[in-house]
Protein backbone atom coordinates (compact mmCIF):
# COMPACT_ATOMS: atom_id res chain seq x y z
CA UNK A 1 0.00 0.00 0.00
CA UNK A 2 1.18 3.52 -0.79
CA UNK A 3 2.10 5.95 2.18
CA UNK A 4 -1.18 7.99 0.55
CA UNK A 5 -3.18 4.49 -0.03
CA UNK A 6 -2.90 3.51 4.08
CA UNK A 7 -4.22 7.01 4.69
CA UNK A 8 -7.03 6.49 1.89
CA UNK A 9 -7.95 3.31 3.48
CA UNK A 10 -8.49 4.55 7.07
CA UNK A 11 -10.75 7.55 5.89
CA UNK A 12 -12.63 4.88 3.69
CA UNK A 13 -13.06 2.20 6.37
CA UNK A 14 -14.18 4.92 8.52
CA UNK A 15 -18.05 5.71 8.94
CA UNK A 16 -18.20 8.16 11.85
CA UNK A 17 -16.55 12.11 11.56
CA UNK A 18 -12.40 12.06 12.91
CA UNK A 19 -9.45 13.72 12.16
CA UNK A 20 -7.23 11.41 10.62
CA UNK A 21 -3.25 12.30 10.99
CA UNK A 22 -0.39 10.04 9.23
CA UNK A 23 2.19 9.96 11.11
CA UNK A 24 4.61 8.48 8.03
CA UNK A 25 3.53 11.56 6.04
CA UNK A 26 4.41 14.07 9.41
CA UNK A 27 7.19 12.30 9.95
CA UNK A 28 8.63 12.87 5.74
CA UNK A 29 7.99 16.43 6.46
CA UNK A 30 10.09 16.49 9.42
CA UNK A 31 12.71 15.17 7.28
CA UNK A 32 12.19 17.69 4.29
CA UNK A 33 12.73 20.55 7.04
CA UNK A 34 16.07 18.60 8.27
CA UNK A 35 17.16 18.61 4.49
CA UNK A 36 16.05 22.13 3.66
CA UNK A 37 17.38 23.85 6.96
CA UNK A 38 20.43 21.41 8.21
CA UNK A 39 21.48 21.64 11.59
CA UNK A 40 18.48 23.80 12.87
CA UNK A 41 17.32 22.40 16.07
CA UNK A 42 13.38 21.59 16.10
CA UNK A 43 10.94 22.83 18.75
CA UNK A 44 7.33 21.40 17.23
CA UNK A 45 4.69 24.34 18.15
CA UNK A 46 2.38 21.98 20.04
CA UNK A 47 -0.45 23.74 19.90
CA UNK A 48 -1.06 23.42 16.48
CA UNK A 49 -1.00 19.34 16.79
CA UNK A 50 -1.40 18.30 20.77
CA UNK A 51 -1.67 14.56 19.35
CA UNK A 52 0.22 11.95 21.52
CA UNK A 53 0.90 9.71 19.24
CA UNK A 54 2.12 12.93 16.73
CA UNK A 55 4.00 14.17 19.72
CA UNK A 56 5.56 11.24 20.25
CA UNK A 57 6.92 10.24 16.92
CA UNK A 58 8.51 14.07 17.04
CA UNK A 59 10.08 13.24 20.17
CA UNK A 60 11.34 9.78 19.15
CA UNK A 61 12.79 11.84 15.83
CA UNK A 62 15.14 13.80 18.26
CA UNK A 63 13.00 16.95 17.84
CA UNK A 64 11.94 19.30 20.83
CA UNK A 65 8.92 21.26 22.05
CA UNK A 66 7.79 24.76 21.74
CA UNK A 67 4.98 24.75 24.42
CA UNK A 68 2.95 27.69 25.66
CA UNK A 69 1.47 26.94 29.02
CA UNK A 70 2.33 24.19 32.00
CA UNK A 71 -0.19 21.81 30.58
CA UNK A 72 1.86 21.56 27.02
CA UNK A 73 4.97 21.50 28.76
CA UNK A 74 3.70 18.66 30.72
CA UNK A 75 2.30 16.73 27.72
CA UNK A 76 5.55 17.22 26.48
CA UNK A 77 7.53 15.86 28.78
CA UNK A 78 5.55 12.88 29.06
CA UNK A 79 7.09 11.91 25.19
CA UNK A 80 9.90 11.21 27.01
CA UNK A 81 11.78 14.32 25.85
CA UNK A 82 14.32 15.82 28.50
CA UNK A 83 12.93 19.54 29.77
CA UNK A 84 16.49 20.77 27.47
CA UNK A 85 14.50 19.70 24.61
CA UNK A 86 11.65 21.76 25.84
CA UNK A 87 10.97 25.92 26.06
CA UNK A 88 8.09 28.00 27.36
CA UNK A 89 7.89 29.66 23.98
CA UNK A 90 4.78 31.74 25.70
CA UNK A 91 5.60 35.49 26.11
CA UNK A 92 2.56 35.70 28.40
CA UNK A 93 2.69 34.03 31.24
CA UNK A 94 2.10 34.37 35.23
CA UNK A 95 3.85 34.33 37.56
CA UNK A 96 2.56 30.59 38.43
CA UNK A 97 2.72 29.56 35.06
CA UNK A 98 6.67 30.65 34.99
CA UNK A 99 6.67 28.72 38.50
CA UNK A 100 5.63 25.87 37.54
CA UNK A 101 7.78 25.71 34.43
CA UNK A 102 10.78 25.93 36.86
CA UNK A 103 9.67 22.96 38.98
CA UNK A 104 9.27 20.95 35.69
CA UNK A 105 12.77 21.55 34.98
CA UNK A 106 12.64 24.09 32.08
CA UNK A 107 15.34 26.48 31.97
CA UNK A 108 14.45 28.68 28.46
CA UNK A 109 11.86 31.28 28.20
CA UNK A 110 10.55 33.42 25.76
CA UNK A 111 10.24 37.07 26.86
CA UNK A 112 8.85 40.36 25.39
CA UNK A 113 8.69 42.81 27.96
CA UNK A 114 10.32 44.00 31.25
CA UNK A 115 7.66 42.83 33.48
CA UNK A 116 7.83 39.43 32.22
CA UNK A 117 11.91 39.27 32.84
CA UNK A 118 11.61 40.81 35.91
CA UNK A 119 8.54 37.86 36.81
CA UNK A 120 11.40 34.75 35.19
CA UNK A 121 13.92 36.30 37.75
CA UNK A 122 12.15 36.08 40.45
CA UNK A 123 10.42 32.73 39.65
CA UNK A 124 12.95 30.96 37.62
CA UNK A 125 16.29 32.43 38.58
CA UNK A 126 19.09 32.25 36.40
CA UNK A 127 17.00 30.42 33.78
CA UNK A 128 17.49 31.46 29.59
CA UNK A 129 15.44 33.67 28.15
CA UNK A 130 15.21 34.41 24.13
CA UNK A 131 13.38 38.30 23.36
CA UNK A 132 10.55 38.06 20.78
CA UNK A 133 11.36 40.81 18.14
CA UNK A 134 8.67 42.74 16.71
CA UNK A 135 8.05 42.08 12.93
CA UNK A 136 5.25 43.40 10.50
CA UNK A 137 3.27 40.43 10.08
CA UNK A 138 3.13 41.11 6.51
CA UNK A 139 2.45 38.46 3.99
CA UNK A 140 1.30 36.15 6.44
CA UNK A 141 -2.51 34.62 6.28
CA UNK A 142 -2.23 35.77 10.52
CA UNK A 143 0.11 38.14 11.08
CA UNK A 144 0.51 37.85 14.95
CA UNK A 145 1.49 41.69 15.19
CA UNK A 146 0.28 43.42 18.26
CA UNK A 147 -0.12 40.98 21.20
CA UNK A 148 3.70 39.90 20.80
CA UNK A 149 7.29 41.01 20.22
CA UNK A 150 9.74 43.75 21.45
CA UNK A 151 10.52 47.12 19.41
CA UNK A 152 13.67 47.51 22.00
CA UNK A 153 15.37 43.89 22.14
CA UNK A 154 18.03 45.05 23.23
CA UNK A 155 16.71 46.75 26.69
CA UNK A 156 15.14 43.52 27.50
CA UNK A 157 18.08 41.57 26.95
CA UNK A 158 20.44 44.34 29.17
CA UNK A 159 17.43 43.94 32.18
CA UNK A 160 17.69 40.22 31.56
CA UNK A 161 21.39 40.30 32.07
CA UNK A 162 21.25 42.67 34.75
CA UNK A 163 19.12 39.97 36.61
CA UNK A 164 20.97 37.22 36.62
CA UNK A 165 19.33 35.88 33.76
CA UNK A 166 21.34 34.42 30.39
CA UNK A 167 20.65 36.91 27.49
CA UNK A 168 20.77 33.52 25.43
CA UNK A 169 19.10 34.67 22.30
CA UNK A 170 16.58 36.40 19.76
CA UNK A 171 13.17 35.11 17.54
CA UNK A 172 10.72 36.21 15.49
CA UNK A 173 7.34 35.15 14.31
CA UNK A 174 6.84 36.13 10.66
CA UNK A 175 3.47 35.43 10.89
CA UNK A 176 1.83 31.82 10.29
CA UNK A 177 0.91 30.77 6.63
CA UNK A 178 3.33 33.18 5.57
CA UNK A 179 3.05 33.22 1.97
CA UNK A 180 5.91 35.50 0.85
CA UNK A 181 10.04 34.97 0.92
CA UNK A 182 10.24 38.24 1.66
CA UNK A 183 8.20 38.50 5.08
CA UNK A 184 11.34 36.15 6.07
CA UNK A 185 13.91 38.67 4.09
CA UNK A 186 12.61 41.53 6.10
CA UNK A 187 12.69 39.34 9.58
CA UNK A 188 15.36 38.15 9.38
CA UNK A 189 17.67 41.49 8.51
CA UNK A 190 15.91 43.11 11.57
CA UNK A 191 16.97 40.38 13.34
CA UNK A 192 20.40 41.18 12.03
CA UNK A 193 20.50 44.34 13.22
CA UNK A 194 19.21 43.82 16.69
CA UNK A 195 22.49 40.89 17.12
CA UNK A 196 24.69 43.57 15.78
CA UNK A 197 23.17 46.21 18.71
CA UNK A 198 23.55 43.33 20.97
CA UNK A 199 27.31 42.63 20.21
CA UNK A 200 28.24 46.39 20.48
CA UNK A 201 26.91 46.05 24.20
CA UNK A 202 28.69 43.07 25.14
CA UNK A 203 25.60 40.61 25.01
CA UNK A 204 26.33 37.77 22.57
CA UNK A 205 23.54 35.44 21.78
CA UNK A 206 24.06 31.88 21.26
CA UNK A 207 21.19 31.08 19.12
CA UNK A 208 17.95 32.44 16.96
CA UNK A 209 14.43 31.04 17.26
CA UNK A 210 12.99 31.25 13.48
CA UNK A 211 9.87 30.46 14.92
CA UNK A 212 6.67 29.36 13.06
CA UNK A 213 5.03 30.69 9.80
CA UNK A 214 6.15 28.05 7.26
CA UNK A 215 2.95 27.34 5.45
CA UNK A 216 0.77 24.47 4.56
CA UNK A 217 0.91 23.75 0.95
CA UNK A 218 -2.67 22.35 0.32
CA UNK A 219 -4.83 24.72 0.28
CA UNK A 220 -6.37 25.78 -2.88
CA UNK A 221 -5.48 28.99 -4.28
CA UNK A 222 -3.11 29.36 -1.39
CA UNK A 223 0.15 27.71 -3.24
CA UNK A 224 3.09 29.11 -1.16
CA UNK A 225 6.28 29.70 -2.47
CA UNK A 226 8.04 27.00 -0.22
CA UNK A 227 11.19 26.51 -2.30
CA UNK A 228 12.30 30.29 -1.93
CA UNK A 229 10.98 30.86 1.49
CA UNK A 230 13.56 27.84 2.25
CA UNK A 231 16.27 30.03 0.71
CA UNK A 232 15.48 33.36 1.78
CA UNK A 233 15.44 31.36 5.58
CA UNK A 234 19.08 30.01 4.64
CA UNK A 235 20.36 33.11 3.04
CA UNK A 236 19.18 35.19 6.51
CA UNK A 237 20.66 32.58 8.42
CA UNK A 238 23.95 33.39 6.72
CA UNK A 239 23.73 36.42 7.37
CA UNK A 240 22.64 36.29 11.26
CA UNK A 241 25.83 34.10 11.63
CA UNK A 242 28.24 36.52 10.03
CA UNK A 243 26.90 39.09 11.83
CA UNK A 244 27.36 37.43 15.09
CA UNK A 245 31.29 36.14 14.03
CA UNK A 246 30.65 32.45 13.21
CA UNK A 247 28.93 31.09 16.23
CA UNK A 248 25.59 30.82 16.13
CA UNK A 249 22.95 28.23 16.47
CA UNK A 250 19.28 28.24 15.18
CA UNK A 251 16.18 26.76 16.55
CA UNK A 252 12.86 26.85 14.63
CA UNK A 253 9.10 26.05 15.95
CA UNK A 254 7.11 25.02 12.88
CA UNK A 255 3.63 24.32 13.96
CA UNK A 256 1.56 24.08 10.78
CA UNK A 257 3.68 23.66 7.97
CA UNK A 258 4.62 19.77 9.65
CA UNK A 259 1.09 18.84 10.47
CA UNK A 260 -1.53 20.83 8.47
CA UNK A 261 -1.29 18.86 4.60
CA UNK A 262 -0.68 15.48 6.42
CA UNK A 263 -4.48 15.72 8.70
CA UNK A 264 -7.87 14.70 7.01
CA UNK A 265 -10.88 15.45 8.41
CA UNK A 266 -14.04 12.72 7.83
CA UNK A 267 -17.08 14.19 7.93
CA UNK A 268 -21.08 14.17 6.45
CA UNK A 269 -23.10 15.95 4.17
CA UNK A 270 -25.90 17.09 6.34
CA UNK A 271 -27.49 18.44 3.93
CA UNK A 272 -27.31 19.90 0.34
CA UNK A 273 -30.14 22.83 0.17
CA UNK A 274 -31.16 25.55 -2.52
CA UNK A 275 -32.47 28.62 -0.58
CA UNK A 276 -31.24 32.17 -2.46
CA UNK A 277 -27.77 30.22 -3.15
CA UNK A 278 -26.87 26.63 -2.78
CA UNK A 279 -25.43 25.98 0.63
CA UNK A 280 -23.50 22.52 1.66
CA UNK A 281 -24.11 22.04 5.43
CA UNK A 282 -20.87 19.58 6.39
CA UNK A 283 -21.38 18.08 10.10
CA UNK A 284 -18.01 19.89 10.76
CA UNK A 285 -17.47 23.16 11.18
CA UNK A 286 -15.25 26.00 12.45
CA UNK A 287 -16.41 25.16 16.01
CA UNK A 288 -15.90 20.95 15.96
CA UNK A 289 -12.36 20.76 14.60
CA UNK A 290 -12.46 23.45 11.63
CA UNK A 291 -11.85 26.76 13.21
CA UNK A 292 -9.53 28.54 10.66
CA UNK A 293 -12.19 27.67 7.92
CA UNK A 294 -13.25 31.49 8.26
CA UNK A 295 -9.98 32.03 6.39
CA UNK A 296 -8.54 29.29 4.62
CA UNK A 297 -9.74 26.84 2.04
CA UNK A 298 -9.75 23.55 2.12
CA UNK A 299 -9.83 20.76 -0.90
CA UNK A 300 -12.94 18.58 -0.37
CA UNK A 301 -13.06 15.45 -1.99
CA UNK A 302 -16.58 13.37 -2.17
CA UNK A 303 -15.57 9.84 -2.27
CA UNK A 304 -19.09 8.41 -3.22
CA UNK A 305 -19.21 11.03 -5.76
CA UNK A 306 -16.16 11.03 -7.72
CA UNK A 307 -17.81 12.32 -11.49
CA UNK A 308 -20.66 14.20 -12.15
CA UNK A 309 -22.71 17.42 -12.32
CA UNK A 310 -21.50 20.05 -9.71
CA UNK A 311 -23.46 22.92 -8.08
CA UNK A 312 -21.43 26.22 -6.53
CA UNK A 313 -22.49 25.97 -3.01
CA UNK A 314 -21.26 27.98 0.19
CA UNK A 315 -19.83 25.53 2.82
CA UNK A 316 -20.87 25.85 6.28
CA UNK A 317 -20.55 23.71 9.68
CA UNK A 318 -23.40 22.27 11.63
CA UNK A 319 -24.01 24.50 14.14
CA UNK A 320 -26.58 27.47 15.00
CA UNK A 321 -23.99 29.96 14.40
CA UNK A 322 -23.79 32.35 11.22
CA UNK A 323 -19.84 32.45 11.61
CA UNK A 324 -19.80 28.32 11.08
CA UNK A 325 -18.75 28.97 7.31
CA UNK A 326 -16.31 27.92 5.55
CA UNK A 327 -13.85 29.89 2.89
CA UNK A 328 -14.87 33.41 3.90
CA UNK A 329 -18.37 32.20 2.24
CA UNK A 330 -16.93 31.65 -0.75
CA UNK A 331 -19.09 29.12 -3.27
CA UNK A 332 -16.94 26.24 -4.69
CA UNK A 333 -18.50 23.63 -6.72
CA UNK A 334 -19.90 20.62 -5.22
CA UNK A 335 -21.65 17.24 -6.71
CA UNK A 336 -25.26 17.97 -7.48
CA UNK A 337 -26.41 14.64 -6.58
CA UNK A 338 -25.14 14.91 -2.46
CA UNK A 339 -27.59 13.46 -0.15
CA UNK A 340 -27.48 13.90 4.03
CA UNK A 341 -24.76 11.23 5.24
CA UNK A 342 -23.04 11.16 2.19
CA UNK A 343 -19.29 10.82 3.14
CA UNK A 344 -16.77 14.02 2.84
CA UNK A 345 -12.90 14.08 3.52
CA UNK A 346 -11.74 17.73 4.02
CA UNK A 347 -7.94 18.17 3.20
CA UNK A 348 -4.91 19.92 4.87
CA UNK A 349 -6.76 19.88 8.41
CA UNK A 350 -4.17 18.55 10.03
CA UNK A 351 -2.76 22.11 11.48
CA UNK A 352 -4.73 23.49 15.19
CA UNK A 353 -8.31 21.12 14.24
CA UNK A 354 -7.65 19.74 17.42
CA UNK A 355 -6.18 22.12 19.72
CA UNK A 356 -8.89 24.96 18.18
CA UNK A 357 -12.23 22.80 19.13
CA UNK A 358 -14.95 24.20 21.42
CA UNK A 359 -15.95 21.38 23.94
CA UNK A 360 -19.41 20.49 21.98
CA UNK A 361 -20.95 23.96 20.91
CA UNK A 362 -24.89 23.44 19.99
CA UNK A 363 -23.78 19.20 21.00
CA UNK A 364 -21.85 19.11 18.53
CA UNK A 365 -18.54 17.18 19.69
CA UNK A 366 -15.01 17.61 18.80
CA UNK A 367 -13.92 15.34 16.28
CA UNK A 368 -11.91 12.26 17.70
CA UNK A 369 -8.56 12.14 16.64
CA UNK A 370 -7.16 8.98 14.32
CA UNK A 371 -3.35 7.77 13.84
CA UNK A 372 -2.18 6.04 10.51
CA UNK A 373 1.02 4.63 9.55
CA UNK A 374 2.36 3.17 6.62
CA UNK A 375 5.34 1.32 7.63
CA UNK A 376 7.57 1.43 10.70
CA UNK A 377 11.33 0.10 11.09
CA UNK A 378 11.05 -2.21 14.07
CA UNK A 379 13.25 -5.29 15.27
CA UNK A 380 13.83 -8.60 13.41
CA UNK A 381 11.09 -10.91 14.66
CA UNK A 382 12.11 -14.92 14.21
CA UNK A 383 9.50 -15.15 11.62
CA UNK A 384 10.69 -12.52 9.92
CA UNK A 385 13.58 -14.52 8.44
CA UNK A 386 12.14 -16.74 5.42
CA UNK A 387 11.72 -13.02 3.83
CA UNK A 388 14.55 -11.66 4.63
CA UNK A 389 16.42 -14.68 2.95
CA UNK A 390 14.28 -14.37 0.08
CA UNK A 391 15.05 -10.33 -0.37
CA UNK A 392 19.01 -11.31 0.11
CA UNK A 393 18.63 -13.56 -2.70
CA UNK A 394 17.00 -11.64 -4.78
CA UNK A 395 19.30 -9.10 -4.23
CA UNK A 396 22.83 -11.17 -4.50
CA UNK A 397 21.92 -14.41 -6.35
CA UNK A 398 22.80 -13.30 -9.91
CA UNK A 399 25.62 -10.79 -8.70
CA UNK A 400 27.11 -14.23 -6.87
CA UNK A 401 27.43 -12.62 -3.42
CA UNK A 402 24.59 -14.36 -1.57
CA UNK A 403 25.89 -15.72 1.68
CA UNK A 404 22.83 -17.79 2.76
CA UNK A 405 20.15 -17.54 5.51
CA UNK A 406 22.82 -19.20 8.10
CA UNK A 407 25.56 -16.95 7.30
CA UNK A 408 23.24 -13.98 6.98
CA UNK A 409 21.47 -14.53 10.62
CA UNK A 410 24.62 -14.77 12.43
CA UNK A 411 25.51 -11.43 11.36
CA UNK A 412 22.06 -9.96 12.87
CA UNK A 413 23.06 -8.52 16.10
CA UNK A 414 19.38 -7.71 17.62
CA UNK A 415 19.97 -4.23 18.56
CA UNK A 416 21.18 -2.96 15.29
CA UNK A 417 19.47 -4.62 12.98
CA UNK A 418 15.97 -3.84 11.95
CA UNK A 419 13.21 -4.74 8.90
CA UNK A 420 10.85 -2.37 7.39
CA UNK A 421 7.52 -3.53 8.17
CA UNK A 422 4.81 -1.98 5.25
CA UNK A 423 2.24 -3.23 7.25
CA UNK A 424 1.49 -6.26 5.17
CA UNK A 425 4.87 -7.59 4.89
CA UNK A 426 8.69 -7.06 5.25
CA UNK A 427 9.81 -4.60 2.83
CA UNK A 428 13.53 -4.58 3.37
CA UNK A 429 16.02 -4.98 6.01
CA UNK A 430 19.13 -3.39 7.53
CA UNK A 431 21.48 -5.96 9.66
CA UNK A 432 24.32 -4.29 11.52
CA UNK A 433 26.52 -5.95 14.33
CA UNK A 434 29.62 -4.59 16.18
CA UNK A 435 32.95 -5.41 14.57
CA UNK A 436 37.00 -4.42 14.56
CA UNK A 437 37.61 -1.44 12.62
CA UNK A 438 39.19 -2.05 8.82
CA UNK A 439 37.56 -5.34 9.38
CA UNK A 440 34.98 -7.16 7.75
CA UNK A 441 32.75 -10.18 7.78
CA UNK A 442 33.90 -12.89 5.26
CA UNK A 443 31.33 -13.87 3.52
CA UNK A 444 31.41 -17.49 3.34
CA UNK A 445 31.76 -18.16 7.14
CA UNK A 446 28.93 -17.70 9.45
CA UNK A 447 29.93 -15.49 12.79
CA UNK A 448 31.02 -17.87 15.45
CA UNK A 449 31.04 -15.28 18.31
CA UNK A 450 30.52 -12.10 19.39
CA UNK A 451 32.70 -9.18 18.91
CA UNK A 452 32.82 -5.77 21.78
CA UNK A 453 33.73 -2.84 19.56
CA UNK A 454 33.01 0.73 19.36
CA UNK A 455 32.82 0.32 15.54
CA UNK A 456 29.23 -0.84 14.15
CA UNK A 457 30.01 -2.51 10.69
CA UNK A 458 26.28 -2.14 9.34
CA UNK A 459 27.18 -5.67 6.86
CA UNK A 460 23.53 -5.43 4.30
CA UNK A 461 21.30 -3.43 3.99
CA UNK A 462 17.92 -4.56 1.11
CA UNK A 463 15.13 -2.34 0.00
CA UNK A 464 12.10 -4.84 -1.97
CA UNK A 465 12.95 -3.80 -5.30
CA UNK A 466 9.41 -2.40 -6.31
CA UNK A 467 9.66 -0.52 -3.11
CA UNK A 468 12.90 1.68 -4.06
CA UNK A 469 13.49 5.00 -4.63
CA UNK A 470 10.84 6.30 -1.88
CA UNK A 471 13.73 6.75 0.88
CA UNK A 472 13.38 3.76 2.56
CA UNK A 473 17.35 2.95 2.86
CA UNK A 474 17.88 6.69 3.64
CA UNK A 475 15.23 6.11 6.71
CA UNK A 476 16.70 2.88 7.75
CA UNK A 477 20.24 4.44 7.89
CA UNK A 478 18.89 6.95 9.72
CA UNK A 479 17.36 4.90 11.91
CA UNK A 480 20.32 3.06 12.49
CA UNK A 481 22.64 5.80 12.84
CA UNK A 482 19.96 6.84 15.81
CA UNK A 483 20.34 3.99 17.49
CA UNK A 484 23.99 3.56 16.85
CA UNK A 485 24.47 6.90 18.30
CA UNK A 486 22.40 5.63 21.76
CA UNK A 487 24.09 2.75 22.12
CA UNK A 488 27.44 4.99 22.33
CA UNK A 489 29.14 3.39 19.12
CA UNK A 490 31.55 6.15 17.76
CA UNK A 491 31.90 4.66 14.12
CA UNK A 492 29.85 3.07 11.39
CA UNK A 493 31.47 0.89 9.00
CA UNK A 494 30.68 -1.18 5.82
CA UNK A 495 31.36 -2.61 2.83
CA UNK A 496 30.03 -0.69 -0.40
CA UNK A 497 29.15 -3.58 -3.19
CA UNK A 498 27.93 -2.94 -6.87
CA UNK A 499 28.63 0.99 -7.57
CA UNK A 500 26.78 2.31 -3.80
CA UNK A 501 29.73 4.20 -2.73
CA UNK A 502 27.88 7.50 -4.27
CA UNK A 503 24.96 6.76 -1.90
CA UNK A 504 27.36 6.22 1.23
CA UNK A 505 29.11 9.25 0.34
CA UNK A 506 25.97 11.54 0.45
CA UNK A 507 25.43 9.73 3.61
CA UNK A 508 28.93 10.97 5.44
CA UNK A 509 30.92 7.50 4.83
CA UNK A 510 34.37 7.95 3.66
CA UNK A 511 36.69 5.67 1.52
CA UNK A 512 39.47 3.31 3.15
CA UNK A 513 40.95 2.21 -0.47
CA UNK A 514 43.71 1.41 1.68
CA UNK A 515 41.86 -1.22 3.30
CA UNK A 516 42.19 -4.82 1.13
CA UNK A 517 38.69 -6.52 0.64
CA UNK A 518 38.62 -10.23 -1.29
CA UNK A 519 36.96 -10.62 -4.23
CA UNK A 520 33.75 -12.35 -2.96
CA UNK A 521 32.39 -9.19 -2.31
CA UNK A 522 32.98 -8.30 -5.95
CA UNK A 523 34.83 -6.23 -7.77
CA UNK A 524 34.20 -2.55 -6.99
CA UNK A 525 33.96 -3.42 -3.41
CA UNK A 526 35.38 -0.14 -1.05
CA UNK A 527 35.49 -0.48 2.74
CA UNK A 528 33.76 3.07 4.04
CA UNK A 529 33.03 4.27 7.22
CA UNK A 530 31.64 7.14 9.26
CA UNK A 531 32.70 8.91 12.44
CA UNK A 532 29.56 9.65 14.71
CA UNK A 533 30.05 13.02 16.03
C1 LIG B 1 5.51 31.35 19.44
C2 LIG B 1 4.97 30.53 18.32
N1 LIG B 1 5.80 29.69 17.70
C3 LIG B 1 5.37 28.91 16.69
C4 LIG B 1 4.06 28.94 16.26
C5 LIG B 1 3.65 28.04 15.13
O1 LIG B 1 3.27 28.77 14.06
P1 LIG B 1 2.91 28.06 12.67
O2 LIG B 1 1.83 27.11 12.93
O3 LIG B 1 2.56 29.18 11.79
O4 LIG B 1 4.17 27.37 12.21
C6 LIG B 1 3.16 29.84 16.85
C7 LIG B 1 1.77 29.90 16.38
O5 LIG B 1 1.04 30.78 16.55
C8 LIG B 1 3.62 30.65 17.93
O6 LIG B 1 2.81 31.49 18.55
Amino acid sequence: MTEIGHLRAALGAADTDRIVYDLTGIESRYRELGDELPGVRVRFAMKACPVDEVLTGFADLGAGFDAASPGEIRQALRTGAEPERVHYGNTVKSDRDIATAYRLGITTYATDSAEDVRAIARHAPGSRVFCRVSTSGEGAVWGLTGKYGSDDPVAVLDLARSLGLVPAGLSLHVGSQQMTESGWRDGLAAVTGVVRTLLRRGIRPDHVNLGGGLPASGHPGLTPPTGEIFAAIRSGMRQLREAAGGDLDFVVEPGRFLVADHGVVRAEVARLTVRREAWLYLTCGRFNGLYEGDRLPYRLEFPTHPAGPTVPAIVAGPSCDSDDVLAGGVPVPVPAGLASGDPVWIHTAGAYATSYTTAGFNGFAPLPCHTVRAERVRPIDVHDWPAIGSLESIAYTKGGLSEGPEALRSRAQPETSFVLDTGDRVGGYLLALPYPEFRYPDLHRPEESAVRSSNLHLHDIVIDPGLRGRGWGKRLVRHLTETARSLSYRRISLVSVDGTAGFWSSRGFRPHPQVPLPGAYGPDAVYMSHELR
